[in-house]
């Protein structure tokens, strides 16, 4: 059985006294739910991580990173190392997102590096794939997906597997509005789930939690988790307010009921 997994990633949004505004309000909110079938996981910038962490103290909700360096310590000017996560109270990190991919030349080399490192200091990394439009356009959806799952994972054990997320996210679909069909979602979900069967077996492709992302909103969450390969969500511009994020978990929730 797999548990839900929602994660909001708050990209580049929010001051730290917003940051805490957002957290506490989220908290309150939760209290009101019964929201232990679902793992919740916030992801801040840097700067409002550990006070975030703060405020999530013995909440049973979760904080990540939005990305990492994969280094301990170094002359690496600007990046952030696993052990920093950790330090500033993240059990989660944000790895490969296509916005980095996109912006900041990040390879599957790179984030096959960073997903090593992550796993080695103990973080659960959630490993974002997905085509742009382009891609899909020209069939090529499959192959993009192999080609990041493969070469992404590249040396990574079934065991740490047990400890790795995968966010589908089809770039066409991030903050356009556009969200990709609960069959669409499907169909690649469990792509990828064969695909990680075919690496690693039943039983770890069994367990691997995958998380669709790309405009989700309380108006789509329930079909798209309605879908059998489809674990949860990793949400954007509606994890930004306590009334959607809040509303998103929560139907989540009724779904696994
Ligand atoms: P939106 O929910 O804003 O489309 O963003 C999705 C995303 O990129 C989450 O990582």
């Amino acid at each position: 059985m797999r548990k839900t997994i929602i994660a909001g990633n708050w990209k580049m949004y929010k001051t730290i006294v917003e940051a805490i505004e957002l957290a506490n309000g989220l908290k309150r909110e939760f209290f009101k739910l019964d929201f232990a079938a679902v793992d919740v996981v916030l992801c801040p910038a840097f700067t409002a991580l550990s006070e975030v962490a703060e405020v999530l103290t013995e909440t049973g909700i979760g904080l990540g990173g939005q990305d990492v360096y994969w280094q301990d310590e170094g002359a690496f000017t600007g990046e952030v190392s696993p052990v920093m996560l950790k330090d500033a109270g993240a059990q989660f990190v944000i790895i490969g997102h296509s916005e980095r991919r996109q912006f900041f030349s990040e390879s599957n080399e790179t984030v096959n590096n960073k997903i090593k490192a992550a796993l080695k200091a103990g973080l659960t990394p959630i490993v974002c794939v997905g085509e742009n439009l382009q891609e899909r356009e020209a069939g090529k959806t499959f192959k993009v997906i192999e080609d990041h799952i493969n070469n992404g994972l590249v040396g990574i054990s079934g065991s740490d597997m047990l400890n790795l997320v995968v966010a589908y996210e089809p770039v066409w679909a991030i903050g356009t509005g556009k969200t990709a069909t609960p069959e669409q979602a499907q169909e690649v979900h469990k792509f990828i789930r064969d695909l990680l069967k075919k690496n690693y077996g039943s039983e770890v492709a069994d367990s691997v939690r995958i998380q669709y992302g790309g405009s989700v909103k309380p108006e789509n969450i329930t079909e798209l988790m309605s879908k059998p390969d489809v674990d949860g969500a990793l949400v954007g511009g509606a994890s930004l307010k306590v009334d959607s994020f809040s509303t998103i978990v929560a139907k989540a929730s009724e779904v696994v009921k």
